[in-house]
């Protein structure tokens, strides 16, 4: 048999049929599409996934340790609802949850979730595994797309009915296993549902509603998985809205009818990223009627991953919907993640990425600055976010905004002093950046590439930086000078070489600097006046060194920049002198 005839090919009338590949997906037959027109207002319930899901997509799945402490940070993210993993499954799955339950780390108003297959002895383990704690959700699953249906199990629409049933049977003929004042809830996933025929969803769905009996004070949640992404996220939106059109019509046996209008079952999204729009098809889906997401941080799942949750939830942010969920300290969240996941965060993931706050382009941080300077003015923090570029104010996450100057050869003056400030908390006076600008610029030029942090440092270490040639300070002893006049009241004393000669020099002055430049009158330097002059701290607490910007002017003429660092203010000042006359 041809396998293009034997793959689930046009599942809708409308499909357009063509012998490739590759064919279009289809049209959902809904003209009369509701959610187009729906807007999101209220947060979701959001149900971590990342110890089930995305713990299973490790290529080293998490310890016990590191599942433990992974549970608390999604604790205080503020996650509700924990799926914490398939405890049949495994020893280390089982011993996580049981750890959880006997070391009593459960809050109260965290539920855990739990993963099984329909069969007899996994649900039986499965409820051994929570035996204890204080609310559950019991999450029953099997595929029920057409590929599945044909290759994976070879069986018919009916036997998985029957399948499905079977699980529910088996939850409750072993719920007493969880023991006593054990609340069970009930989510059921038809996997695979972004490929299977909406008609057949709804059907299995409705049987499980049948037999599990929902109110609105116990409700079953009927959560909607592309487990595999196979079309745009209007096509899952229109899934969703049929779907719960669907399970709103039917008559059931044992409960009201509108089911999931009255509470007693809840619509959650289950979505995975092969197309790259998992976020999209969430945000459609709640737009669709779901109620419930479920994902994970940073999209961590298998292949292209599930849902990043962190998007979905600061996306709402930004539309004025509080999340209900804590990423004020995202880069803390992050490097927890990375640690205990062992995957990366791309520097260009929303929100969570190193670079999302960064602006390379000159235009962009010139619309930025000048939007955050005026917001800065207007001094109103509650105002109206509205800042070119930045669709977040990253204080909100925790976080900065960076520009990032590239320092090559068409670099402007800027460039260097952005990275000397940036990396070294240098502040360069504005009379100094044309000169030390063009150094880099050259440097650069020479180089033919962009330079480093460090070596944009070092150029300017080199030229500017308590320099000592021709001139040096050998030493150095500033006394003050009491009683006299208080223009002459620091004597210094200096031992100095100047190209190659000591000199053994010393004057009085209204202060360390003025003293040792009129003490160098005794020697051959060239003869200056001091016409600019500029300090900060650097560093902090012990570490705190003093930096001073000296501009000399020359008899002849010319003006020369020099910069000293020393933990003595004093020092630093004399420094900048003696590196001002090196640069003659
Ligand atoms: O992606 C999926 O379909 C799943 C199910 C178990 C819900 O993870
Ligand atoms: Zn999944």
């Amino acid at each position: 048999m041809d396998v293009l005839i034997r793959l689930p090919r046009a599942r809708f009338a409308d499909t357009i049929r063509c012998m490739a590949k590759y064919e279009p997906f289809g049209v959902i037959p809904l003209s009369d599409r509701q959610w187009p027109s729906h807007s999101l207002t209220k947060a979701p319930v959001w149900c971590s996934v990342d110890l089930r899901d995305g713990n299973q997509a490790l290529r080293a799945p998490m310890s016990v340790e590191q599942k433990l402490e992974f549970f608390d940070l999604l604790v205080r993210i503020g996650f509700k609802e924990i799926e914490v993993g398939f405890p049949a499954s495994n020893d280390t799955e089982y011993t996580f949850v049981r750890r959880l339950i006997d070391e009593g780390r459960i809050p109260d108003d965290v539920t855990i979730q739990v993963l099984s297959q329909a069969r007899g002895h996994l649900v039986k383990q499965t409820m051994q595994a929570v035996a204890g704690a204080k609310n559950v959700i019991f999450h029953l699953y099997n595929a029920i797309s057409p590929v599945h249906r044909e290759f994976t199990f070879g069986k018919s629409k009916d036997e998985l009915v029957a399948l499905a049933v079977e699980g529910v049977k088996n939850i409750q003929q072993y719920a007493s296993l969880a023991g006593e004042g054990v609340t069970i809830r009930l989510e059921y996933s038809p996997e695979d549902f972004s490929g299977a025929e909406t008609d057949f969803a709804v059907d299995i769905c409705s049987a499980v509603i049948d037999a599990w009996e929902p109110t609105p004070s116990n409700p079953l949640i009927l959560n909607l998985p592309t487990t595999v992404e196979h079309a745009m996220a209007n096509v899952y939106a229109d899934q969703v809205e049929l779907f719960i059109r669907g399970i709103e019509s039917r008559a059931f046996s044992s409960i009201e009818s509108a089911p999931v209008k009255r509470g007693a079952v809840i619509i959650s999204l289950h979505n995975h990223n092969d197309r790259g729009t998992g976020v999209a098809c969430c945000e459609l889906g709640l737009l669709a009627g779901a109620t419930r997401v479920e994902g994970t941080l940073f999209g961590n799942g298998e292949r292209t991953g599930n849902l990043d949750i962190v998007t979905v939830a600061l996306n709402m942010k930004t539309q004025g919907v509080d999340p209900c969920l804590d990423f004020s300290h995202i880069i803390d969240i992050v490097s927890a993640y990375t640690r205990l996941t062992g995957m990366a965060v791309p520097p260009r993931q929303p929100y969570g990425g190193e670079l999302v706050f960064t602006a390379f382009s000159g235009s962009h941080q010139d619309a930025i600055r000048k939007a955050l300077s005026a917001r800065t003015h207007a001094n109103k923090p509650d105002a109206r976010w509205d800042i070119p570029y930045l669709p977040i104010d990253p204080r909100d996450v925790g976080r900065q905004y960076q520009e990032i100057i590239r320092v090559n050869a068409q670099s402007g003056k800027g460039g260097a002093a952005w990275v000397l400030e940036q990396e070294y908390g240098i502040l360069l006076p504005k009379g100094m950046l044309a000169s030390v600008g063009a150094a880099v610029k050259k440097q650069a030029d020479y180089r033919q590439r962009e330079l480093e942090p460090s070596e944009v440092f070092a150029i300017f270490k080199a030229g500017w930086l308590n320099t000592s040639s021709p001139l040096s300070v050998l030493d150095l002893a500033e006394t003050h000078v009491d009683g006299s006049d208080a223009s002459d009241n620091v004597l210094c004393r200096a031992g100095v070489l100047w190209q190659g000669e000591k000199y053994a020099i010393g004057a009085k002055g209204n202060g360390p600097l003025a003293a040792f430049a009129a003490a160098l009158e005794q020697t051959p330097v060239p003869r200056f006046t001091i016409s600019a002059f500029h300090e900060h701290a650097i560093g902090e607490g012990s570490d705190t060194e003093a930096m001073a910007y000296v501009e000399l002017s020359f008899t002849d003429g010319s003006r020369h920049w020099g910069c000293g660092r020393s933990t003595n203010i004093g020092r630093a000042g004399v420094y900048a002198i003696v590196s001002a006359i090196n640069r003659v």
